[in-house]
């Protein structure tokens, strides 16, 4: 039998919001285009940043961006974005479409975004083409009340020292930030956070590169080498799942296809467990967080595009690749303390797409919108009997969910049929909650495809559901396939 049951008086700890964090890093056209067109362009914009994208992004809250990268912070050299826009050096991205970099959205231009977001900086440091005292520089740039960068800042017309928490130091170590060793790379963040110092009111959150999905290796040496002094706050873990079978367009793929990135998304549960088993090992009391600073997924770019700019559709399988990511990330909210989708704008899994001054919201916005009732609200055990689907590298479980209460009392639940075909009912026991009211939202497609275009930009788009029956404690759920539902119980 097909059921849920939610304890909605029981304490599972704090779903914090920085797992609805983001990511936009200078590649293709997520800064450049997507969230910055210069003061100059067309579309309107307030210092040069889209009014539309910032609107857009303050729908969903996003609680953190981190910038500027990807395999691009290690190569960026913050000194090169600051200070008169026409005196900034020109250079080459070489990490993507080697196209021209003219640091025109730089560290105050980053800021001036976040602020404009209201939202949290959080800044990747360049540990692989680097030096601690640049890295040191720049958090004195950014934060320090005096001293030689708080005057250069102060030049460039910022008197107050902004706050940054967030600091990550280096990205993927293990690859294009290095292709350090554990080993070598622990030594190199000890060395850089000895120098990265609380000044005036900031306190930072230092965040060291963490493996690659499955690496344990990489967490267990980590964990061991930065034990002594406490020195890191978090450990950032990146993975991806893919495409289908073969790297495919988003809007391609048969039913084969679709199972076959549900079981890799998937594995991102298997693979918190074991990430989560080492940290335990030297961190029993969840003193060190696990952010997820990368997820997605990834596909074949959208045909006539630069193959370095990583532009794809987004489609109703994406939405449920990450309904069914974010509710394994609920799940493990004791240890995963954060996570950023990637990318923003116009690269990978992106929440907005634009072509000149149109955008869309894609079917992943639309998650992250229903979603945010979840953040930071109390995780509520949650248990699903479901049955699974495909079998073997297609397996996947055929329904998915979590919830949360808020301050408020009101228990929020959100559940994925990841069917390709079958509808399905749910009767979801509420235990500890009788409400008297319900208000549910429904996202679903057509088809297994089913995406939005720039001409018709509300084709996968949620609408008011009336699809949830509530009966004393239980809630009876009728899903159609390929559907995510988020309902309120008061
Ligand atoms: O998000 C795109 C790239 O994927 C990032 O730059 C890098 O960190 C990862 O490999």
């Amino acid at each position: 039998m097909t059921r849920i049951s939610i304890t909605t008086d029981v304490d599972a700890g704090t779903i914090s919001r920085h797992i609805y964090g983001h990511f936009a890093e200078h590649l293709g056209r997520c800064i450049y285009d997507g969230i910055f067109v210069g003061e100059d362009s067309a579309i309107p914009n307030v210092r040069g940043i889209r009014t539309d994208i910032v609107e857009a992004l303050k729908g969903i809250r996003i609680p953190n961006l981190r910038w500027p990268g990807g395999c691009f912070a290690d190569d960026y050299h913050w000194m090169d974005g600051i200070g008169p826009r026409a005196d900034r050096p020109q250079l080459v991205n070489h990490h993507w479409g080697r196209v021209v970099e003219d640091n025109s959205f730089g560290t105050h231009e980053f800021m001036d975004l976040c602020d404009q977001l209201e939202t949290e900086p959080y800044i990747c440091g360049n540990v692989g083409s680097g030096s601690p005292h640049e890295m040191q520089q720049w958090v004195q740039y950014l934060t320090a009340p005096e001293g030689p960068m708080a005057d250069l800042r102060k030049a460039n017309g910022r008197a107050e020292p902004w706050k940054v928490r967030m600091w990550g130091v280096g990205n993927e170590s293990w690859a294009c930030g290095g292709y350090m060793r554990p080993e070598y790379y622990a030594d190199l963040y000890r060395q850089h956070v000895a120098y990265l110092r609380n000044l005036g009111e900031n306190r930072l959150y230092k965040v060291a590169c963490g493996p690659y999905g499955e690496d344990l290796h990489w967490t267990d040496v980590l964990m061991r080498e930065t034990q002594p002094r406490k020195m890191m706050h978090a450990l950032g873990m990146h993975f991806y799942c893919g495409s289908g079978r073969d790297k495919q367009l988003a809007v391609a793929g048969t039913e084969d296809d679709w199972y076959f990135l549900m079981n890799t998304a998937n594995r991102m549960d298997s693979l918190l467990k074991q990430q989560i088993a080492v940290m335990d090992r030297w961190d029993p009391d969840d003193r060190v967080g696990m952010l997820v600073d990368e997820w997605g997924t990834w596909h074949e770019v959208e045909t006539d595009t630069n193959p370095g700019f990583l532009y794809q559709q987004n489609t109703i399988r994406d939405a449920i690749a990450a309904s069914l990511t974010l509710d394994i990330f609920n799940r493990h909210c004791r240890r995963v303390h954060g996570a950023n989708i990637a990318q923003t704008v116009n690269v990978l899994q992106a929440m907005i797409l634009t072509e000149g001054e149109k955008m869309l919201l894609t079917p992943t916005y639309h998650v992250f919108d229903m979603y945010a009732t979840h953040q930071d609200a109390t995780n509520l055990p949650c248990y699903v009997d479901a049955g699974t689907l495909g079998e073997g590298d297609t397996q996947t479980p055929s329904l998915s969910a979590s919830a949360s209460r808020s301050e408020d009392g009101s228990v929020h639940v959100t559940m994925t049929n990841l069917s390709a075909t079958d509808a399905v009912t749910v009767p979801v026991a509420l235990h500890g909650i009788e409400g008297t009211d319900c208000g549910a939202r429904i996202l679903t497609g057509d088809a297994m495809n089913s995406h939005n275009t720039f001409d018709a930009p509300e084709t996968v788009s949620p609408v008011d559901f009336d699809g949830v029956e509530l009966r004393g404690a239980t809630a009876t759920v009728a899903m159609p396939p390929r559907s995510i539902v988020a309902f309120t119980v008061r």
